[in-house]
């Protein structure tokens, strides 16, 4: 009842300096690059965004032009400063909007990328959402997603009150087999996934994804007084939970 500082663990882990806030950070990102194909010509669409680190990279690397959205409008204030500091600015555009009503036609975009989102919601609303993702696909068009994904489903409910009060948001990770069937549920086909431990807080996975002198200014912000609560709490829920906690990355296709 005391301890209340009710900061969401994305918006705290980015306040420390983390620029990648995702379950399997650069490694499962990587696995959804090598699936979309991406060229100069795909039309791409970044949901959930934040401060579009994802945005930028796809940018540079492939060349292709990107729209990012979020409802956070101060993540987007970031996102807009990196992608000038980046000089991307061509190619990345920022919008706010929500992912429950995408302000773009069906069938614009050969690529949708959504890491660390669907994850927040319940089940029916993650398919709803997945509705939206599909109507905005082309045909042929690829959604590339990241989550949280339980290992083992019977201990669910524990796990995920554990996890809530870690990351002060109402997550509702699901089993392989549950996050398969929803995507196959709304239409999607050539369903891929890969899954492995989460490496969001892990020392090598906080190097891996934000360098060595990043991840050292991270511990350090961690360690400041306002910050070591959350941050020790979000670190060993994570950590005494790994075996039952993975990532999950899919990629699915909307039929021609
Ligand atoms: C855990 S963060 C992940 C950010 C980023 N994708 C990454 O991997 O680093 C979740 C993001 O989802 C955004 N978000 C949550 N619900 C949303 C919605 N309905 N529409 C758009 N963005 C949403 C939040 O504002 C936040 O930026």
């Amino acid at each position: 009842m005391t301890n209340t500082k009710k900061v969401a663990g994305h918006k705290f882990l980015a306040g420390l300096g983390k620029t990648r806030l995702r379950p399997g950070g650069k490694q499962a990102t990587e696995w959804l690059f090598k699936q979309a194909g991406f060229t100069p010509q795909s039309q791409v669409l970044e949901i959930a965004c934040n401060m579009a680190t994802t945005s930028i990279e796809i940018a540079k690397r492939f060349g292709c032009h990107i729209i990012g959205i979020d409802v956070d409008k101060s993540a987007l204030e970031k996102a807009r400063q990196n992608t000038h500091k980046n000089n991307v600015d061509q190619l990345v555009d920022i919008q706010q909007a929500n992912a429950s009503k995408l302000p773009f036609a069906d069938n614009s975009f050969d690529i949708v990328i959504n890491e660390a989102m669907l994850t927040m919601y319940t089940d029916n609303t993650k398919a709803n959402l997945l509705t939206e993702y599909f109507r905005v696909l082309k045909p042929g068009g690829k959604l590339l997603t990241h989550d949280i994904m339980l290992t083992n489903p019977e201990q669910a409910q524990e796990i995920i009150e554990r996890i809530r009060q870690a990351i002060n948001v109402n997550a509702q990770p699901i089993s392989y087999d549950s996050w398969l069937n929803l995507f196959s549920s709304i239409g999607f086909t050539d369903i891929k996934a890969a899954h492995a431990p989460m490496t969001l807080m892990s020392p090598k996975g906080l190097i891996i994804d934000e360098g060595f002198f990043g991840a050292l200014n991270i511990f350090r912000n961690a360690l400041r007084k306002q910050n070591r609560t959350q941050f020790f709490n979000m670190f060993r829920t994570f950590r005494q939970n790994r075996q039952q906690l993975n990532y999950i990355a899919v990629c699915s296709i909307k039929p021609k």
